[in-house]
């Protein structure tokens, strides 16, 4: 499929293509001519039925999609899923007071009894993304992302006879040739530069590697893309389009709080690891005294996957608060899934300034290219 077929059968003007957990960047961009995924992984099935109906409300009957995580390897799968409870008793002791004293040594607070808890089992599983699936189905959905291995056959079938579009991420060629054999539409490839989950081959590789790999299908580029010039390489090098996560999380319409945005700034492409301490995979984050106390030598180890976020979401969510209130062990320790080009992110710009100074920016290095 050509890139402007895709844009066509999509019904998009751009080929951007933003992942957002944040419901006002994923209208805002598709609003502007892109198509905003918006990442159902921390939602609850209640809280996504939520999301996805102001959506609804605030698109203009304009296209977005759904990013769903169904990891191909997490405890507990083999067993057809264990319940929170179950998961739990796989949490260590000596986890649970590492965590314990590093908030101390940074003087985090306790939450306050009366703040709804984040949720400690995300949808990273075959029946969490299932439910999500489910919710995401009953609105006009144009795409299903799935992060972490292709989508279960069902889903894959399911979305096709309502004529939905199935993307997955993938960040080696042979990833992408398996996604192909199992019949989804679009795919992602994840840059060793990409903010969250990512693998070990950068997008100059990657790209014309999956490009070719699993031709004649689409395939965004993602990993590394927040301007029109990184946009235009990505199409030099074969890709229909792209699929960019970090740059929205400056954004104005980002919820990120205040306190994060001001770090986001402020920071370096070298301020940036990769490191298993958010879910237990290697996801590329913000580098802080928290990723660097999991990866030290005092560390336990992190967890595999979901134990990781179950053992450390409370803690998350105290760093979160007490960042926003002004404490500064708080904000030392506050981070993000953030990608190499944090070091791109200066100033705070609308959505849809980032699109059509994007797509400006494209067509004229676009223009500009010769031997
Ligand atoms: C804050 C953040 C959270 C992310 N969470 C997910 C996720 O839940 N599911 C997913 O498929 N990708 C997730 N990603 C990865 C993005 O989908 C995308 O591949 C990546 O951001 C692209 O690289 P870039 O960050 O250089 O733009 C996340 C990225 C960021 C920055």
């Amino acid at each position: 499929m050509s890139g402007e077929q895709l844009r066509k059968r999509l019904g998009i003007e751009f080929p951007i293509f933003a992942f957002s957990h944040c419901r006002d960047v994923v209208a805002a961009v598709s609003r502007a001519g892109g198509l905003g995924v918006l990442g159902a992984v921390a939602y609850s099935p209640e809280q996504l039925e939520e999301e996805l109906s102001w959506i609804d409300a605030h698109v203009d009957g304009k296209p977005y999609g759904v990013d769903t995580v169904i990891p191909v390897k997490y405890v507990g799968k083999d067993a057809g899923d264990l319940s929170k409870e179950a998961l739990q008793e796989h949490v260590p002791e000596g986890h649970k007071r590492f965590i314990e004293d590093l908030l101390a040594r940074y003087e985090v607070p306790e939450l306050p009894a009366n703040v709804e808890r984040t949720e400690s089992l995300l949808g990273w599983s075959a029946t969490g993304g299932r439910a999500h699936v489910e919710v995401a189905l009953r609105h006009p959905i144009a795409l299903i992302a799935n992060a972490l291995g292709p989508p279960p056959q069902d889903i894959i079938e399911t979305a096709h006879d309502r004529g939905i579009l199935v993307a997955a991420l993938c960040g080696t060629p042979e990833h992408a040739r398996r996604q192909k054999e199992a019949g989804v539409d679009i795919i992602i490839s994840s840059g060793y530069e990409a903010g969250g989950h990512t693998g070990e081959i950068g997008s100059m590789v990657l790209i014309p590697q999956i490009v070719d790999a699993v031709a004649p299908l689409p395939v965004l580029a993602g990993g590394g893309i927040a301007t029109g010039r990184q946009m235009a390489a990505a199409m030099v090098l074969g890709a229909q389009g792209v699929w960019c996560g970090s740059v929205w999380l400056t954004t104005n319409e980002s919820d990120c709080v205040p306190a994060l945005v001001d770090k986001l700034l402020a920071a370096s492409s070298l301020d940036t690891v990769r490191s298993r301490c958010i879910s237990g995979k290697p996801a590329r984050q913000l580098k802080t005294p928290y990723t660097e106390a999991w990866d030290g030598s005092g560390s336990p180890g992190t967890l595999p996957m979901p134990l990781q976020w179950m053992a450390t979401a409370d803690a998350q969510q105290r760093i979160t608060r007490h960042a926003q209130s002004g404490r500064p062990g708080s904000a030392a320790l506050l981070g993000t899934p953030v990608g190499q080009l944090v070091g791109q992110l200066t100033q705070r710009r609308a959505v849809k300034q980032v699109v059509q100074d994007m797509v400006s920016e494209c067509l004229e290095a676009l223009e500009r290219t010769s031997l």
